[in-house]
C-alpha cells in the first residue's frame, strides 16, 4: 500500500514537472523583440561570433558569452551547432574563464595533420586559438594582460581541453592584443595568425600552432583608424581564375555610422605579407549593427561570414529582459569588380530559402504610395522581400504598426546614398545615438537596381546592389510592424518583387 502511494506520488510529481517544462517551453523565444530566424543566446549575454569551424558536416558557432547577467561580464565561449546555418542546437558552455583571465575572441582550426600534436589515435583535432584576458592586470593598467591561447578538441568540438602550455603566444607589450583568426597557407605549409594590435595587424606563423615568429605589419598607416582595431580576418577569394586576398577588421568605434562597424581590404597575401589593391576606405556593412563579422574556417572555396548584430555604443542597454545581442544571417561572401576596384559582395545564404512560406510575386508596381501588405495580408513574422528596378528612383519601404511607429529603408537619388532612418521605430531612447538615420552610398552606376530585405522582429539587413551596400539595423517596436508600403515621390517602377514571410526556426 505505502509502495503503491509512494508510486502515485512520484508519478503526480513527474507529471508536473513534464507539465511545467511544456508549458515553459513555449514561452521560449516568444518574447517580444526576440528575433525569429536569427540566432540569439536562449539566456544571457552575448557578443562576438567566435571559433567558427565546418566539420564533419556540421557548422560550428561559438560565442563571446557571460552566463551569469544580460550585459557584458567575465567571457566565456558559448557554443552552438547547425547543420543548415539556419538552425541552432545549443551546447554546453566550451571555455570557462580561468587563472590565466577571460576567454575573449579568437578562432578555430582543423588540425588535420596533427601539427600541433594534440591528435590521438588518428584523430585530427579541432583546435581554438582565442585570447586570454587578464582582468587584474588590465585594472593595474599594465600593458601585457592580453595573451594568445589554445584548447583543443578530440570529440568533433563537445569538449575542449585547455593546452598546459598557455598562453602560446606572449604579449610583447601591447595593451590590445587580441582576437587571433588562424588559417592554413599551403605555400609555406604554416598556420598563419591574423593579430588585432591596437591600430594595426601583426601577422605570424607557425608549424605547429604553439610557437609563433612574427612575419609583418600592416595597416597603420591605412583604412579607417577612429577607434581600436578588433577582430581580424584574412582570406582568399577566387575572382574569375584570380586570387584576391580579403583582410577583414573590425573597428571600434569609428564605423560609418558611428561606434562598431567591419572594414576591409583586398590585396596580395604571400604568406608573410598583406600587400593592399587600394588606399580607401571600404566598408562590409554600413549599417550600425554588424560587428565583429568574420568567416566559418573550413569551408573550401566557400566563404561565409556572421556578424554580431549590435554595436558597442548601445549594445549593454537595449531593452530585451533576458537576453541581449543576436547574430546577423550568415552570408556569402564574393568579389565584384566595379570600375576597376575589386569590391566584397555579401548575400544571404540560400539556406535561408528553406523557411520561406510560398511567396507572392508581384510584376509592374508603379511605387506612387504602394501598400503592399494590402495584396499579402499582415506582415505576421519574419520576412524576405527582393525586387528588382529598371529605374533610379528616390522611394521608400516603409515598415509600420498601428501605434504610428515605423522604419523606413530608402534610396535617395540626389545624395545616391541608401538610408535607413529608425528615429521613429519605437523604443529609441535608451541610449542618445540610437535614433539616427543611417546611410550607404550606392557604388554602382547602372541603371538597374536590386534589393533584398531580410525582417525579423527586431532588425532589418539591407543588400542592395547585389549586396554591394549592406546595411544592418536592429530596432524596438513597441507592437510588432504590420505593414510594408513602398512610396516614391517619382515615377519609381518595381519591375518584379517578390515576397515571403519566413517560418521561426524556433519551431
Ligand atoms: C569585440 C571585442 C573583442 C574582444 C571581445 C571581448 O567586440 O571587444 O576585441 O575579444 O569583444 O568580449
Amino acid at each position: 500500500m505505502i509502495k503503491a502511494v509512494k508510486f502515485l506520488i512520484f508519478l503526480l510529481f513527474t507529471s508536473l514537472i513534464f507539465v511545467f517544462q511544456s508549458s515553459a517551453q513555449p514561452a521560449m523565444y516568444k518574447e517580444p523583440f526576440r528575433p525569429q530566424i536569427h540566432f540569439s543566446p536562449q539566456a544571457h549575454w552575448m557578443n562576438d561570433p567566435n571559433g567558427m569551424v565546418y566539420y564533419k558536416g556540421v557548422y560550428h558557432l561559438f560565442f563571446q558569452y557571460y552566463p551569469d547577467s544580460t550585459v557584458w561580464g567575465p567571457m566565456h565561449w558559448g557554443h552552438v551547432t547547425s547543420t543548415d546555418l539556419v538552425h541552432w542546437q545549443q551546447q554546453p558552455i566550451a571555455l570557462y574563464p580561468d587563472s590565466l583571465g577571460y576567454i575573449f575572441s579568437g578562432s578555430a582550426v582543423v588540425d588535420k595533420n596533427n601539427t600541433s600534436g594534440f591528435g590521438k589515435n588518428g584523430k585530427a583535432p579541432l583546435v581554438a586559438i582565442f585570447t586570454h584576458h587578464d582582468p587584474k592586470g588590465a585594472k593595474e593598467g599594465r600593458n601585457d594582460f592580453q595573451n594568445e591561447s589554445l584548447a583543443y578538441s578530440l570529440d568533433d568540438g563537445k569538449t575542449w581541453t585547455k593546452y598546459s602550455g598557455n598562453p602560446v603566444l606572449k604579449n610583447p607589450g601591447i595593451k590590445d592584443f587580441r582576437d587571433p583568426k588562424v588559417m592554413w597557407y599551403e605555400g609555406s605549409k604554416k598556420w598563419i595568425m591574423t593579430l588585432a594590435t591596437l591600430d594595426r595587424i601583426t601577422f605570424y606563423s607557425s608549424k605547429d600552432l604553439k610557437t609563433w615568429t612574427k612575419e609583418s605589419e600592416f595597416g597603420k598607416e591605412v583604412g579607417a583608424h577612429g577607434g581600436v582595431w578588433e577582430c581580424p580576418d584574412l582570406f582568399p577569394l577566387d575572382y574569375k581564375g584570380k586570387k584576391i586576398w580579403i583582410l577583414i577588421v573590425n573597428i571600434n568605434p569609428g564605423g560609418p555610422n558611428g561606434g562598431s562597424a567591419t572594414q576591409y581590404f583586398t590585396g596580395d597575401f604571400d604568406g608573410k605579407t598583406f600587400t593592399p589593391y587600394q588606399t580607401d576606405t571600404r566598408w562590409l556593412d554600413y549599417g550600425p549593427d554588424e560587428y565583429a563579422g568574420v568567416t566559418w574556417a573550413n569551408t573550401g572555396n566557400r566563404k561565409i561570414f556572421l556578424g554580431w548584430m549590435s554595436n558597442w555604443q548601445y549594445a549593454n542597454v537595449v531593452p530585451t529582459e533576458k537576453w541581449r545581442s543576436a547574430m546577423t544571417v550568415p552570408r556569402d561572401l564574393s568579389i565584384e569588380k566595379v570600375a576597376g576596384k575589386y569590391l566584397l559582395r555579401s548575400k544571404p545564404v540560400p539556406e535561408l530559402n528553406k523557411l520561406a512560406e510560398p511567396p507572392l510575386h508581384l510584376e509592374n508596381i508603379k511605387a506612387g504610395s504602394y501598400d503592399l501588405t494590402a495584396k499579402t495580408g499582415d506582415l505576421t513574422g519574419p520576412a524576405k522581400l527582393s525586387f528588382i528596378s529598371g529605374t533610379i528612383k528616390s522611394f521608400t519601404i516603409i515598415l509600420s504598426n498601428d501605434a504610428g511607429e515605423k522604419l523606413v529603408i530608402g534610396y535617395d537619388k540626389k545624395a545616391n546614398h541608401y538610408y535607413i532612418d529608425r528615429t521613429k521605430s519605437g523604443k529609441v531612447d535608451f541610449e542618445k545615438g540610437f535614433a539616427r538615420t543611417h546611410t550607404a552610398p550606392r557604388l554602382v552606376a547602372s541603371n538597374n537596381m536590386d534589393m533584398t530585405l531580410i525582417v525579423d522582429n527586431a532588425s532589418v539587413e539591407m543588400f542592395a546592389d547585389k549586396g554591394l551596400s549592406v546595411m544592418t539595423e536592429i530596432f524596438f517596436p513597441t507592437q510588432p510592424f504590420t505593414h510594408i508600403t513602398i512610396q516614391s515621390p517619382d515615377a519609381f517602377t518595381i519591375n518584379s518583387l517578390t515576397y515571403a514571410l519566413l517560418k521561426s526556426i524556433w519551431k
